[in-house]
């Protein structure tokens, strides 16, 4: 799995039995070649004109990368790969706009198949968008699978460039809803890299350093995608720098500090408002992504949350990095189970079906 945020390949080797999460048996981030990041970071954001060759390109080195961070993690564990079932593989997000039903997954599978000799699952998002749906996010069936209780009505939050929430009643009666609430880290990261050279806010210490500013928060808030009913997904090409810069001008005059401290606010608010409105009996709040490892941002979440119990994934057995990842492993092993992977209630599409293209390739020579 690589998310919008491009920060790398995460992968991870887990064990199912009976359809069950039993083990982690291995993980492993592995980092993008420098130019091919910022390449593939300015085509997705930017959406410049670039040509099929350079396209067909990026395709096949995004595929190599995601073939090597396997067979490096499978090296790493020692894992025998003939013990493997499957691969699933996200691939990278180039584009997304599930309102126009399009989105646009890079790393050609053939690679990860052939440089492995294992089964390879992939494309898991456009029967979904063929069937009506948003095709994404995908992953509240798993975060149902994995966090959901009968007792209590909880919040699964993941924190990549963008921010999904999947909300779980307590009772089987109301359905599972879930849908990108907006920027999670996308606009922090950009304003970080321009103002500190940083890829990232580390801690959230620059955001800590200021104050948010009221007026640029709430014009920022005022983009109709926040107050648009779900279904609903979006992308970083959409929650761009840019993107405020438009909105409210006077963003580039303020304290640099105040802006990061904003922007977190923009974040914050709207995961809030959008817990709130999905899920008002909301007891717990599980936090997964890389934005968990964000204590500034965990803090205002949970200020912006009163009687909510925020605390991250690794409460409920894995870290909150693996969780991705995990849940295109789960993706796969439904595929080949004959299982359904996603959740018309999230998605919108028109029924549940399952998910993937399995590429078989030929026994190792
Ligand atoms: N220590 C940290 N402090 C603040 N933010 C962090 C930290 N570690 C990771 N992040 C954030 O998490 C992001 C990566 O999260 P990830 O779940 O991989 O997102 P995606 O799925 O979009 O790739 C980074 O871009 C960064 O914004
Ligand atoms: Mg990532």
């Amino acid at each position: 799995m690589s998310g919008t945020s491009a920060d790398g390949i995460d992968g991870v080797i887990v064990e199912f039995r009976h359809g069950r999460l039993v083990a982690l048996v291995g993980h492993l981030h592995y980092k993008y070649p420098d130019a091919l990041r910022r390449r593939l970071i300015e085509v997705s954001i930017e959406q410049p004109a670039i040509t099929l060759g350079e396209f067909s390109s990026l395709d096949a080195r995004i595929g190599d990368t995601f073939a090597d961070a396997t067979l490096a993690l499978i090296a790493a564990f020692n894992v025998d790969p003939a013990t493997i079932d499957a691969i699933g593989s996200h691939g990278q997000t180039m584009f997304h706009d599930g309102a126009r039903g399009l989105t646009l997954q890079m790393g050609d599978p053939n690679r990860i198949a052939a440089a492995t000799g294992i089964a390879t699952i992939s494309d898991f998002r456009r029967l979904d968008l063929a069937l009506g749906g948003q095709g994404a996010p995908l992953v509240p069936a798993f975060h149902q699978a994995l966090f959901s209780d009968a007792e209590e009505d909880r919040c699964a939050l993941n924190l990549g460039g963008i921010a999904n929430i999947t909300a779980l009643p307590a009772d089987g009666q109301r359905q599972v809803i879930g849908f990108d609430t907006g920027p999670a880290n996308a606009l922090m990261d950009e304003w970080a890299l321009r103002c500190t050279g940083q890829p990232f806010d580390d801690n959230g210490a620059f955001a800590a350093g200021g104050s948010p500013d009221e007026q640029l928060v709430t014009a920022l808030l005022s983009d109709p995608y926040f107050s648009r009913p779900a279904p609903k997904s979006t992308g970083r090409d959409y929650f761009r720098l840019e993107w405020a810069v438009r909105r409210y001008p006077a963003m580039l005059t303020l304290r640099p500090q105040d802006v990061q401290a904003s922007l977190a606010q923009l974040t914050v608010c709207s995961i809030a408002e959008s817990i709130r409105s999905a899920l008002p009996g909301t007891a717990r709040l599980i936090v997964c992504g890389g934005g968990a490892r964000n204590q500034e941002l965990l803090r205002l979440l949970a200020a912006a949350l009163p009687g909510v119990v925020v605390e991250t994934s690794a409460r409920h057995g894995l870290a909150p990095e693996f969780i991705e990842a995990t849940a295109f492993a789960w993706l796969a092993m439904r595929r080949m189970t004959g299982q359904t992977g996603n959740l018309p209630s999230v998605t919108g599409a028109r029924r549940a079906a399952v998910l993937g293209s399995v590429l078989v390739p030929p026994a190792p020579a």
